[in-house]
């Protein structure tokens, strides 16, 4: 099966949840959609021993880079994958964490593969420690778990 992308994805989730919403009302349920066929970059993570560093910058080298390039300069190629070094959306934290929580057109959601914690350290890489970034790192943990899709 070819993999799908994420407005497919994204699609299936809703007619997923519309059929679960659906079901748990209905005498006689509809057959409940209980999994998905993961995108390769899924499969890599997941059947891998899972991301267990904790810095930002490691997990940036191990997640981001491949796509945002080492410095974050981004690239320009099989795709458009913007600058993440001097790039003025960093300023405050909430837009990043909410592109990596929820992933958004080419970019994947890591919402499934990084804790709160994780989540707030490479978000505070990303404001500080990346390229010239020298924004104030305010991302926190809870404020990840709040912006968590629910
Ligand atoms: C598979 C490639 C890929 C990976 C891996 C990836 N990204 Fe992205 N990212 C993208 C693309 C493509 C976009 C642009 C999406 C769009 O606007 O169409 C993007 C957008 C973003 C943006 C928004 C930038 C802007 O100017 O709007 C942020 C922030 C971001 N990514 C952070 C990260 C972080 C942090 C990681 C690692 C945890 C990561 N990305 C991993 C491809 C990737």
């Amino acid at each position: 099966m070819r993999p799908l992308d994420c407005t497919t994805r994204t699609v299936l989730t809703a007619i997923a949840f519309a059929a679960t919403a659906l079901s748990m009302h209905a005498d006689e349920g509809t057959p409940e959609i209980t999994s998905f066929e993961p995108t390769p970059l899924e499969k890599k993570i997941f059947d891998g021993p899972g991301v267990t560093v904790t810095r930002g910058d490691e997990i940036y080298s191990t997640l981001c880079a491949g796509c945002h390039m080492p410095e974050g300069e981004g690239a320009v190629g099989g795709g458009m994958y913007p600058a993440l070094a001097g790039n003025e959306k960093l300023e405050y934290p909430d837009y990043a964490v909410f592109i990596i929580l929820n992933g958004y057109k080419a970019m994947p959601s890591f919402a499934h593969t990084l804790s709160d914690e994780q989540v707030a350290a490479v978000v505070n890489y990303l404001q500080s420690g990346l390229g010239d970034n020298s924004y104030e790192p305010v991302a926190t943990a809870e404020q990840v778990k709040l912006s968590r899709p629910q």
